[in-house]
């Protein structure tokens, strides 16, 4: 073997040594500035639009490559190779026609020698390799080893971007596990938009993501609700206008928007902070044109390689996907609330039609007790105890009445209270006049089905109803039913003595005016013995 084969099967050797996509590029620079003794190299990668996208250097310092800016853009010789993908040596690249010449604060360069890189047959960028150690030229010889060279780091540059798309499916997959672990044990929407933000940062191999949604206050405006990365800090909670950003474009169009270089990209202002740190940046619609619920952004540092297509792809399928749990994380939210209320709502009916019944019952028996004791006047001290024990009772069931109050969604206006408990209230109001307690049934969904206005007259008619009762039935039994579908009917029934048939009308006149009112009947029945009042109005108006 011959030394340049010997240096040749080294490099190529040390470029397939990984598997990592940028490092394996890194090993195909550094190799060949290796074989032809270049003092710099450098490979142009070339972007989706024939432009370099990615530009990795051998030979500059840290300070040398900030000091000179962006990298090239590809016009000059650069642009040459680009144009024309076959081989070029050069004595002195000033000299050529075709140079543009170097920007400020770059190192002096003269000899060069480039050579297209080509992986699967299409351009995938150029090796450029610059001054010559020893004061030379690049020889003919150089040329062939570096021609060698690029043609097996072909194979090496396939085998690594294979992989990247393979880790990159993998970090893809291991973020939807995340966010679909998270919908499924119930965590709130805000804890699965922070998982979205978070993995979409390894997704994307992204330095920062940022994730807006619909502001429900102001429709006008994006508001973040997750952000992860350097520089994101107390970005949570702020507004985003829906015009002149990267995300409120990807908003407003429903699709996604990819630049290079968000600092100088002009079309938009970047939606958020840190403007510095951000060049190439993906803002990606959460949820398809239409139905958009929000805006992932995704930014790298300036000056790092843009989002390939893969990568945007992917992340475009992350973001919809996250959207659809978004919605399942927020429909839950919302059961949740309603079973909350309807809870809520059970115990407040508990509370009045057990709780309450059962203490005013004890209470009335009481009472009985300490009048029985008041003729007795050796029990004396014994019925003031019993008048006391009946007073915290009262006090208890007025405890228990704010308590409910409490318990029922808006409390405040009483039309806000529902019919059902202000049914209770009157009944319970009912029991002091008729010294005992009316039973009370409700069937139907009457708070949702029965309208206020009719409210308030049902509420008016159980009053008269049960007025009368206690003052003209002298009876020992009375029952409320009220029934709520497509009428409401409510029913006040005694075992009283009955109402006389000559009786002269003035409040029952009043119940009929009303019923009639709302295009309803009321009718008077004649039990043996008693009275039964239905009092009923339609409800599909
Ligand atoms: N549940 C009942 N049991 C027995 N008699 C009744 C009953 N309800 C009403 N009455 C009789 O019917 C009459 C008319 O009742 P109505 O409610 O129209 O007038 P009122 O109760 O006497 O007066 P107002 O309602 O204006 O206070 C009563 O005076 C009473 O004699
Ligand atoms: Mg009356």
């Amino acid at each position: 073997m011959t030394d340049d084969a010997d240096v040749l099967l080294e490099a190529v050797l040390s470029v397939g040594r990984g598997l990592e996509l940028e490092g394996t590029l890194y090993r195909v620079v550094q190799a060949a500035a290796d074989i032809a003794d270049a003092r710099y190299a450098a490979l142009g990668i070339l972007g989706e639009d024939g432009q370099i996208a990615q530009f990795l250097t051998v030979g500059l310092s840290e300070d040398e490559i900030r000091a000179i800016g962006p990298y090239p853009r590809g016009r000059g010789l650069l642009g040459e190779l680009i144009r024309h993908p076959a081989p070029l040596r050069l004595p002195d690249m000033a000299a050529d026609h075709r140079s543009v010449g170097f920007p400020a604060h770059h190192p002096p360069m003269r000899t060069f020698l480039g050579v297209p890189l080509q992986v699967r047959g299409n351009p995938f960028g150029n090796l450029y390799l610059t001054d010559k150690r020893g004061g030379g030229e690049f020889t003919a010889d150089d040329q062939r080893l570096i021609e060698a060279l690029a043609s097996a780091a072909s194979v090496a540059v396939e085998n690594a971007r294979l992989y990247d798309e393979a880790t990159l499916r993998e970090r893809w997959a291991h973020g939807n596990d995340e966010i679909s672990r998270r919908v499924l044990a119930g965590d709130t929407p805000e804890s699965v938009l922070d998982a979205v933000a978070r993995e979409a940062v390894q997704v994307a191999a992204a330095d920062v993501a940022v994730l807006a949604t619909v502001d429900d206050d102001a429709p006008d405006h994006l508001r973040v609700r997750s952000a992860h990365g350097p520089g994101t800090d107390g970005l949570v909670g702020t507004r985003l206008p829906l015009q002149g950003t990267f995300a409120a474009e990807a908003y407003t169009a429903g699709q996604a928007v990819v630049t290079r270089d968000a600092a100088s990209d002009h079309r938009q202002t970047l939606s958020f902070n840190p403007p510095s740190v951000v060049g190439p940046l993906a803002a990606m619609p959460l949820g398809g044109p239409g139905r958009t619920a929000g805006v992932l952004t995704v930014g790298r540092r300036a000056g790092t390689p843009p989002f390939p297509r893969v990568v945007v792809d992917a992340l475009a399928a992350f973001a919809s996907q996250a959207a659809v749990a978004l919605e399942l994380a927020e429909r839950r939210r919302d059961a949740e609330r309603l079973a909350v209320v309807r809870d809520r709502d059970r115990i407040a009916r508990d509370l009045h039609d057990l709780a309450i019944q059962r203490l005013y019952a004890t209470g009335l028996s009481l009472e009985g007790v300490g009048r029985r004791m008041q003729e007795r006047p050796e029990a004396k001290g014994d019925a003031e105890r019993v008048e006391r024990a009946v007073g915290d009772l009262d006090e208890t069931i007025s405890l228990i009445r704010t308590t409910i109050r409490g318990l029922q969604p808006s409390t405040g206006a009483v039309r806000r209270v529902g019919l059902r408990a202000r049914l209770v209230a009157e009944v319970d109001a009912a029991s002091r006049t008729l010294g005992f307690t009316p039973a009370l049934h409700m069937a139907g969904a009457v708070d949702t089905l029965v309208p206020p206005a009719t409210a308030d007259h049902l509420v008016a008619v159980l009053r008269e109803a049960l007025s009368n009762v206690a003052r003209h039935a002298e009876a020992r039994r009375v029952g409320v039913e009220l029934v709520a579908g497509d009428d409401v009917v409510l029913t006040v029934a005694d075992d009283g003595r009955g109402i006389p048939a000559d009786a002269a009308r003035s409040g029952l006149a009043n119940l009929e005016r009303r019923a009639a009112d709302l295009g309803g009947t009321f009718t008077v029945e004649r039990d043996q013995p008693g009275t039964a009042l239905h009092w009923r109005v339609p409800l599909n108006l």
